[in-house]
Formats: C-alpha cells, sequence, structure tokens
C-alpha cells in the first residue's frame, strides 16, 4: 500500500482542523441560537460543555486517527479488532456527516448569494425592512434554493478531489487568517457604534436562566462548532505527521473556535441593539443585519461582498471536513477511488440536501413529513436534520468516543500517542486528559441526554 498522504506541516493541520471547526456554526448559528436563548447563561454552559465535552473528545478523535491512520469506522477496527458493536458507531458517525452536509451546503449557497448581491449593490438605499423582507423571499425561492446548494456542493467536491495536501490545506491556510482579521475589524467597528453594554450584558450576565431544552442545544452545540463526535477529528488526524504534540493542537483549534464565536456576536448584537434591526427569523441573523450595517459603514459597499465571500470559505472549509469523513470511508473501506467516491458521495448528498433547500417555500409541505420526534415547536425538514444531527447524532457520537477512547483502546496506543511530539511540555498531563475523557466528558454527555429523554430533572 502507498504510504499515506500528510499535512505539509504543524500549521497546515490546525487551519484545517480550525478551518473544519470555524465555520457557520461560528459565524451564523451560534449568534442565533444564543437570541434565540436569551444569552448569558447559555453562553456559559456553551463554554463549559467546549472545555470539559468538546476538549477532551477532539484529542481522543486525533489519538484514534494517528494511532490507525485509518477512517473513523477504520479506526475503531484497528485499534479494537473483532468488536463490530464500534463499527455500528462509526457507520453512524458517517451517517451523520452525511447528513450535516445536506442542509449545511444549504446556507453557504445561501453566502455566496450575498456576495453577489452585495457585489452589485442590491441592497443600497434599502432599510432594514426592506432588507428583512428580501431575505424572506430568498428562502422561498426555490430555483435559488437549489442552484446554490448545487453550485456549493460542486466547490466542496472540487476542493476535496484535490486531497489532502493540495486541496484542504493550501486553501485554508491563506483564507482562514483573512477572516479573523475582518471579522475582528468589524467587530470593533460594531462596539463603537453599537449598543456594546447591552450586547455585552445579554452575552454574560447569567441572569436570564436557561431551560432544559437550552442544555441540550448547548451541548449539541460544542460538538457542531468543534466538528467533534462524528470523526472529522479522525480523519484529518489519521494524516497528521507523529511529532506533533497532539493536546497542543487541539487546545489552539478549540480556542480558536471559542473566540471567533464570541467574536462573532459582539459584531452582531451591539448593532442589533443599537438599531432595533428586524430579524424576522433568526436563522436570518448575519443575512438580515450585516447588509444593514455596512450601508452605514465606512467602505461598507467593499467589505460587505469581501466580507460574505470569506464567510462562504470559511463555511467551504467545513463542508470539505464533512465530504472528507464520507470520502475516506469509502476510499480505505471499499477501496473506491478518490476521484470517483468523492463524485458519488457528493451526489448523494446533493439529492439528500434537496428538500432542505426548499421546505421554506411553496414546497413547505414537506415540512408537514417531517420526523415527528420533536413535539416542542414545528420543525421543518431542515431544523429536524439540524435538530437530529446536532442534539442527537453527535452528542451520542461523542459519548461513543469517549468510552471508546477512555476504555476500549489499550492504555499503550493511548498513552504513546498523546505524548509523541518533540516538545516535551505539554499543555495538559496525559493522566489529566484520561481522567476527563473517562469519567468527566461521558458524564456530562449522559446526564443532558438522561436530562432530555425525561428520566432525571
Ligand atoms: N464545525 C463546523 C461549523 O462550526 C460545522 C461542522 C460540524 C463541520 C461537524 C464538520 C463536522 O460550522
Amino acid at each position: 500500500m502507498a504510504s499515506r498522504e500528510r499535512w505539509g506541516s504543524r500549521l497546515g493541520f490546525i487551519m484545517a482542523a480550525a478551518g473544519s471547526a470555524v465555520g457557520l456554526g461560528n459565524l451564523w448559528k451560534f449568534p442565533y441560537i444564543t437570541y434565540d436563548n436569551d444569552g448569558g447563561a447559555f453562553v456559559l454552559v456553551y463554554l463549559a460543555c467546549v472545555a470539559v465535552v468538546g476538549l477532551p473528545i477532539m484529542v481522543a478523535e486525533i489519538i484514534m486517527g494517528r494511532r490507525s491512520e485509518r477512517d473513523l469506522v477504520g479506526a475503531f477496527q484497528v485499534l479494537k479488532p473483532g468488536s463490530p458493536l464500534w463499527r455500528v458507531v462509526g457507520w453512524m458517525g458517517v451517517f451523520t456527516g452525511f447528513v450535516i452536509l445536506s442542509y449545511y451546503s444549504v446556507v453557504a449557497g445561501w453566502t455566496l448569494e450575498y456576495t453577489m448581491r452585495s457585489a452589485v449593490g442590491f441592497f443600497d438605499g434599502m432599510g432594514g425592512e426592506e432588507i428583512a423582507s428580501s431575505f424572506g423571499a430568498f428562502l422561498v425561492d426555490p430555483y435559488r434554493q437549489v442552484w446554490w446548494h448545487a453550485v456549493f456542493m460542486v466547490l466542496t467536491l472540487g476542493v476535496v478531489i484535490g486531497g489532502i495536501h493540495r486541496g484542504i490545506e493550501r486553501w485554508t491556510k491563506i483564507l482562514m487568517p483573512i477572516l479573523a482579521g475582518l471579522v475582528v475589524l468589524m467587530m470593533c467597528y460594531s462596539l463603537a457604534v453599537g449598543d456594546t453594554a447591552r450586547a455585552l450584558t445579554f452575552l454574560f450576565s447569567v441572569g436570564s436562566g436557561i431551560s432544559g431544552h437550552g442544555v441540550l442545544e448547548a451541548l449539541g452545540h460544542a460538538f457542531f462548532t468543534l466538528s467533534v463526535g462524528m470523526g472529522v477529528m479522525v480523519t484529518y488526524g489519521s494524516y497528521l505527521a507523529k511529532d506533533q504534540d497532539i493536546g497542543k493542537v487541539a487546545l489552539t483549534v478549540t480556542v480558536m473556535d471559542t473566540v471567533i464565536a464570541l467574536v462573532a456576536c459582539l459584531m452582531l448584537y451591539p448593532i442589533i441593539f443599537a438599531y432595533d434591526v428586524p430579524i424576522q427569523e433568526s436563522i436570518g441573523i448575519i443575512f438580515t443585519t450585516l447588509p444593514f450595517v455596512f450601508q452605514q459603514m465606512p467602505f461598507g459597499s467593499v467589505m460587505a461582498p469581501l466580507f460574505f465571500l470569506l464567510v462562504s470559505f470559511a463555511a467551504l472549509s467545513s463542508t470539505i471536513s464533512l465530504l472528507e469523513v464520507v470520502v475516506t470511508y469509502v476510499v480505505d473501506e471499499w477501496g473506491l477511488e478518490r476521484p470517483r467516491g468523492a463524485a458519488t458521495a457528493a451526489a448523494f448528498i446533493f439529492l439528500f440536501g434537496i428538500p432542505s433547500a426548499l421546505c421554506f417555500g411553496a414546497w413547505s409541505w414537506l415540512s408537514e413529513v417531517t420526523l415527528l420526534w420533536k413535539g416542542e415547536q414545528d420543525l421543518n425538514w431542515f431544523d429536524s436534520f439540524d435538530y437530529l444531527a446536532t442534539n442527537w447524532l453527535l452528542p451520542l457520537g461523542g459519548l461513543s468516543i469517549a468510552l471508546f477512547a477512555g476504555w476500549a483502546m489499550t492504555e499503550a496506543d493511548r498513552k504513546s500517542e498523546f505524548e509523541t511530539g518533540e516538545d516535551t511540555r505539554r499543555v495538559f498531563d496525559y493522566l489529566f486528559w484520561r481522567f476527563a475523557i473517562r469519567y468527566v466528558s461521558p458524564v456530562a454527555v449522559f446526564v443532558v441526554l438522561l436530562y432530555k429523554i425525561g428520566l432525571v430533572g
């Protein structure tokens, strides 16, 4: 067998992993679910979940990937031969990637539409109401929805076919830093002109309390935003060179991801509060607020298309990681060639995503066939998949991975992988991580899930 492809450098891996982590989850989803959950306590629970659940599981995933040099399903088999149960967990991860990518690509498509719109001056002279209603009209336009979804899947496929080093690594290394810079710049502007005090109170004062549903959402989002619980980090870790310190890499990615999510809120909320920008549907948060902001902002007409373009790149570096999980699986396990495996997977995912693209408009009857597990509110197709994947599949996958890495893997496999690396000063100790992955993360996830199905609380 030819030797496995590798990331070109540590920075390359970090950028690709951070590229996977940082995406619509940070710039779009976190601001809107935090808004829906009244901030404060929700943010705190989210941060706690990132630290005690997300980070240890990210370390576990990279360890599994680098040790086995395989996809998620293969990793379970190599590290624990002859246990069919783990294979099911592996399949679940691949399936989760499939589901998330199908609707994620739809929203990613919106960022392309908004890049175009702001480039041609579509929003010039529009007020907040008009901008919001133009978003509503766009949502129900079936052709545009499917078209951009298709375009996004093709872009994703293009990069994934190029492979790890030439495809994924090259681009994320350039685009991620530019995006980070721009988001910080916009945050500064927003803090200067908007209602900063109210935004800070909203985000960080815990007086508001949190519902049981909010806790599950915070946990689910911690998985989603860090791209853990479904094998992205196993897959990317399988291409990581042996001399890298996994703890350090994981910590760096986690911190970057968390900072960008908070910065995104601080970019949006001060403006929303100061100008009473109408947010018709919370999923429209960046699409209704930002065009309004750019109109007032110096150089707004140049910044707007640039910003939406960079958001679409952030989304792209996440969609390629989602597709890569499925592709590494069909290449490693079924022996397909990369281009053919990637094209087939992308085609199926595209088809699977069509109902998500159409469910806002005339095709909303699709919502009627939605899975009825929820009961608390009406969910359309799009929300149902997001709900299923984020709040159930990722936590269940994460729980399984924690149990696997903590209990089923051999101490030798785990420890030597954790401790390989040029550097002997570690950001955290092996035993510390082992305690977290054995007890803290699984118990936390378990309790939240029990709570959710009504067995405790
Ligand atoms: N972490 C990505 C984001 O925040 C989404 C994602 C989830 C990517 C799961 C890969 C796996 O946008």
